[in-house]
């Protein structure tokens, strides 16, 4: 069960009382014995209270079938705890070694064109392979029997960032594990018919045995298919997940296990809303994507997961101290950011903080990324920063175990929706689902409104003002959820796109937007998409992109906040809402971007009750994040940003005035 036992990884070994946890992926194997005793220095020095260990060791760990090698583990593991540093062990599953490859080269995933995925990198494993799973386990197990008892040992890591290259499968060990998770949804061959439409281009399955993955086609293969396919890979790994898992608590029922989920990674492939509920604590890994959204994007995702760990303390498993090796352009944190992005996530709930890694690599692939301790050593800007950063977490302990304190209003976010709404063959291929979510999380932070990002399964009840962008993929449950929540008093705002298909990806006949048409007010016959480059205004002066709907109004109620002033559609409505009791049910049927959401949220928030917590003078500059009586002021701006009219004492950072990237936090006593 999620959360069932206590958070031991809150307990630090022989220091009393919580903490924030703080270190990194330490990875001694790539460095001589004498080195490590040089880190467990640094490490004390630097604050570091854990790492996460033997995330790639398996090569090390097993040299061959049968035969362990744990003497070089024992010994780290009881050098850190010497030195009070806390243990988040690894499965060491994550990337299997050569002999194992060469011995069983039918573990090697399947790209769609039938091409193996071959060794030399990592994570280079079928999720449904049974002769990996079996070596895998017998590995998990060994680990488990070998350290339950060890006194350094905090939490279990299954694997790692399971998914990050390996999620889509097309070989046959997928094949035949797809149709009997297929089997298991439908039951019969006619129900699954039905549901891929396979009357549509003679489709028709006679026998599950026919159904293959959605392997390269001549054309667009079935999307109900690749739908059905996107959500059996997801479920293929978590069952992975689950079978680690399963062997941990056997062995160790009382020791926590998690894995370190993505959830705003390159890949929208895991369901991390189904799979919250399988792990003992949440952990995310968050990496910078450098732009003019980047720290709103980085608080998007540390929200979201502090909401997929139901407002519960998390654990920032990596992000890094500064440029990374995989973008295009790898570029250095500025000054202040390390401290502000950390700071960031523990104002959303994290109460870890850890990077990858400890020790930058003298070789391989990631060497040019930046760690904890960098190349030039602890005689560096870089450590120093990090030396800070663990003296101000220290002095958050108090927060450390806070719940998040939930916002009024709330951004809905599915995974089922991403995928759904970014098939091939759609009204346009430009459609972006997460940059929609988070161009209205943006709209939010700029009139300092605290929002929840919330997955639309959440109970979303409480909330005075629930936005769903792009909520395309809408069972009828869902539909029914969102007309109660109305009905209730609830103010509710969607987008384009939105209610059009059921969960089988099948059309809401009679009008756009199917499942939500009444609920809105409007009817739409047909999707007006914007070519490349094209912009049309409404009548507020604001430029509109991507997409448009030529609305017609159905219910008299309904009040049009905005039309479309230029474009096919001029004259039109563009932006409804319909008033429904108490509550209401708002429409805005084109993209409006980050600054052009700014009016339009403005006038649904105030309608809906919901505003600023913050002085008029920081909204926009300042994001504030609440646990408890902690207030954490988030300076989103490259300005100083005077500190004035605000309760509470300082905990953490200056009292009057926040310097640029610099993040302050007070404590409110609950009287206030
Ligand atoms: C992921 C992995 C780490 C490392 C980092 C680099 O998060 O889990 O092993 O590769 O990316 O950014
Ligand atoms: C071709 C095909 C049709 C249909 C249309 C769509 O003409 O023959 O079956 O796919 O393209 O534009």
């Amino acid at each position: 069960m999620a959360f069932g036992v206590d958070y031991r990884w809150l307990r630090w070994p022989g220091t009393g009382g919580p903490r924030i946890g703080y270190g990194a992926d330490y990875n001694p194997e790539q460095w001589p014995r004498h080195v490590w005793d040089d880190d467990v220095a640094a490490m004390r020095a630097a604050g570091v209270n854990i790492v996460s260990l033997a995330i790639f060791s398996w090569a090390r760990l097993q040299p061959g079938p049968g035969e362990f090698d744990f003497a070089w583990l024992d010994d780290i593991m009881d050098l850190l705890h010497r030195n009070g540093i806390a243990v988040d062990l690894a499965t060491a599953t994550a990337s299997p070694p050569p002999w194992l490859t060469a011995a069983h080269p039918e573990i090697l995933p399947v790209d769609r064109h039938g091409a193996t995925i071959w060794p030399g990198a990592r994570q280079h494993w079928r999720p449904t392979s049974p002769v990996f799973r079996a070596y895998a386990l017998a590995l998990v197990r060994a680990i488990a029997q070998r350290y339950r008892d060890h006194p350094a040992l905090t939490a279990w890591h299954v694997s790692n960032e399971l998914g990050c290259h390996n999620v889509y499968d097309f070989s046959d060990d997928a094949a035949d594990a797809f149709r009997a998770w297929l089997r298991a949804r439908y039951g019969d061959i006619d129900a699954l018919n039905h549901a891929w439409g396979t009357a549509f281009w003679s489709q028709r399955y006679t026998d599950f045995g026919q159904i293959l993955p959605p392997r390269q086609a001549a054309s667009y293969p079935n999307p109900t298919q690749q739908l059905d396919f996107k959500r059996f890979s997801s479920d293929a790994l978590r069952e992975h997940l689950r079978a680690e898992r399963d062997i941990l608590r056997a062995v160790t029922p009382d020791v926590p296990v998690t894995t370190n989920f993505m959830v705003m990674g390159e890949s929208s492939g895991m369901n991390y809303a189904d799979w919250a509920g399988e792990v003992d604590f949440v952990a995310n890994d968050h990496y910078v994507h450098p732009g003019p959204q980047a720290l709103d994007e980085l608080s998007f995702s540390a929200n979201l997961t502090g909401n997929l760990a139901g407002g519960r303390p998390w654990f920032l498993m990596e992000h890094s101290t500064s440029a990374v090796n995989w973008q295009p352009v790898n570029l250095a944190k500025r000054d202040g950011e390390l401290a502000r992005d950390s700071l960031t996530h523990v104002a959303h709930g994290a109460d870890a903080i850890c990077f990858f890694q400890w020790r930058q690599s003298a070789a391989g692939a990631e060497k040019y990324h930046s760690a904890m301790l960098p190349h030039a050593g602890r005689d560096s800007d870089l450590f120093r920063a990090v030396t800070a950063l663990g003296r101000t977490l220290s002095d958050l302990s108090g927060v450390a175990g806070t719940p998040r304190t939930p916002a009024r209003a709330a951004i809905l976010f599915d995974w089922e929706s991403w995928w759904a709404c970014e098939q091939d063959s759609h009204p346009t291929s430009r459609l972006r689902y997460k940059q929609e979510a988070l161009d209205w999380y943006s709209a939010f932070l700029t009139l300092g409104i605290r929002v929840d990002v919330l997955p639309a399964a959440a109970d979303f009840g409480g909330y005075d003002l629930v936005v769903a962008p792009i909520l395309h993929l809408m069972p009828a449950a869902l539909a029914e959820r969102l007309r109660g929540y109305v009905d209730a008093g609830g103010h509710l705002v969607t987008t384009y796109f939105s209610g059009i298909v059921d969960e089988h990806d099948h059309i809401w006949l009679g009008g756009y937007p199917g499942a939500l048409r009444d609920l809105l007010g409007v009817r739409v016959e047909e999707f007006g998409p914007l070519s490349d480059g094209e912009q049309v205004l409404l009548d507020t002066g604001a430029p509109a992109t991507l997409w448009t709907d030529r609305i017609t109004v159905t219910d008299p109620q309904v009040e049009v906040l905005a039309t479309y002033r230029s474009g096919e559609y001029a004259g039109r409505p563009a932006i409804t809402r319909r008033p429904v009791g108490a509550g209401s049910a708002g429409y805005v049927s084109t993209r409006l971007g980050a600054t052009g959401l700014v009016d339009v949220l403005a006038r649904f928030a105030s309608a809906a009750g919901v505003g600023s917590e913050l002085p008029e003078h920081l909204r926009g500059r300042v994001e504030l994040a609440v646990r408890g009586q902690y207030r954490f002021l988030i300076n989103r701006t490259d300005e100083p940003v005077p500190l004035t009219d605000l309760p509470g004492e300082p905990v953490v950072g200056p009292a009057r005035t926040l310097p640029p990237r610099a993040v302050a936090v007070r404590a409110v006593p609950a009287a206030h």
